[in-house]
């Protein structure tokens, strides 16, 4: 695929991370422009970025030089196209129906709902293709973070697999489904959030060269687990203006959420409980600790501010 830079608002190009999504998305002007239009629409304007951020941040807290920094830029938005690819597909009228997204119309309404599949699996594809673009030095180290992406992404443990839990009992109806098992929810959660999460951890440490980054892994399920309990807190409990897309949607839908599951109290205590040990973790792991403790503070300010 031939990639053109194509120029973004003054606004949109923020920093280094927004400048290589800009040059890694087929330009708009390149056919099939619908197609290509839609895919950026899918990923600007931006949401919060947490998964790349977490990946540069673990990366430089495990040291990294500027060729193992390329790598995990490399990653980084590999990880941020699979993750708007699953938001693009999360909000389709067959799965949660919302037609706002980051403050906007999602790709569905905007580009039709055959459109959105199809720049959903387009983002997913282009994810590995960027990291087979890797610097060949490091191939190695690429090839290992593809596996783990490829396992996040996937149908054993990762978001397709973890989407296709709340759909078991519907088949595809509006009606609600059947409540699910507080004992699955753990699963259902780390599947189709914490999974990503882990694996961003876990990758910034691999393209560091990091011999622990089974234990980074650890640190990012942890934030991931707490990130989807302040996204069920937010469904349940906060504000559309504020979070940038509908709220209430959960119980429309008969969507597990952890607030009806486990009650609100239960949720918020898990929460801060996963944040802290994260924090932990980081402490003891980083070489210099820094800059992703300020990251896990960001984080608990957002939730904070979003799930009342
Ligand atoms: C939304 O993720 C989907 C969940 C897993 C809860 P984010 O809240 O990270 O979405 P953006 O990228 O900031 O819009
Ligand atoms: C989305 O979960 C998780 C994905 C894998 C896309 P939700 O459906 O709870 O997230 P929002 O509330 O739409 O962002
Ligand atoms: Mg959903
Ligand atoms: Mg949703």
């Amino acid at each position: 695929m031939t990639i053109q830079t194509q120029a973004l608002p003054q606004s949109e190009i923020k920093d280094p991370l927004e400048e290589h999504l800009q040059q890694l998305l087929p330009s708009t002007d390149s056919a099939p422009q619908a197609l290509h239009r839609a895919m950026w629409h899918a990923v600007f304007p931006s949401g919060k970025r947490v998964r790349p951020r977490l990946l540069l941040t673990v990366a430089e807290a495990c040291a990294a030089d500027t060729a193992e920094k390329d790598l995990a830029m490399h990653a980084a938005c590999a990880i941020e196209l699979i993750h708007s690819a699953s938001l693009v597909h999360d909000d389709l009228p067959c799965f949660d129906d919302a037609s706002m997204r980051r403050g906007h119309p999602t790709v569905h309404k905007v580009y039709g709902e055959a459109m959105a599949v199809l720049a959903g699996d387009a983002l997913l594809t282009r994810a590995f293709e960027i990291l087979a673009d890797a610097p060949p030095r490091l191939a190695r180290r690429a090839l290992r973070i593809v596996r783990l992406l490829a396992q996040a992404t996937g149908s054993q443990d990762g978001i397709i697999g973890g989407q296709s839990l709340e759909q078991v009992p519907a088949r595809g109806s509006k009606a609600p489904t059947l409540p699910m098992a507080p004992e699955l929810l753990g699963r259902y959660h780390a599947m189709k959030t914490a999974a990503l999460f882990r694996v961003a951890a876990a990758a910034g440490a691999t393209a560091a060269g990091a011999t622990d980054a089974d234990a980074w892994g650890e640190v990012g399920q942890n934030l991931g687990l707490a990130f989807q309990l302040a996204d069920d807190l937010c469904d349940a409990f906060g504000r559309a203006d504020v979070a940038g897309k509908p709220v209430r949607r959960d119980v429309a839908l008969g969507r597990p959420n952890a607030a009806a599951l486990v009650g609100e109290r239960s949720s918020r205590a898990r929460m801060n409980e996963l944040l802290s040990h994260a924090l932990e973790q980081t402490r003891a792991l980083a070489v210099d600790p820094t800059p992703l403790v300020r990251l896990i503070d960001d984080l608990s300010g957002h939730f904070l501010k979003t799930t009342k």
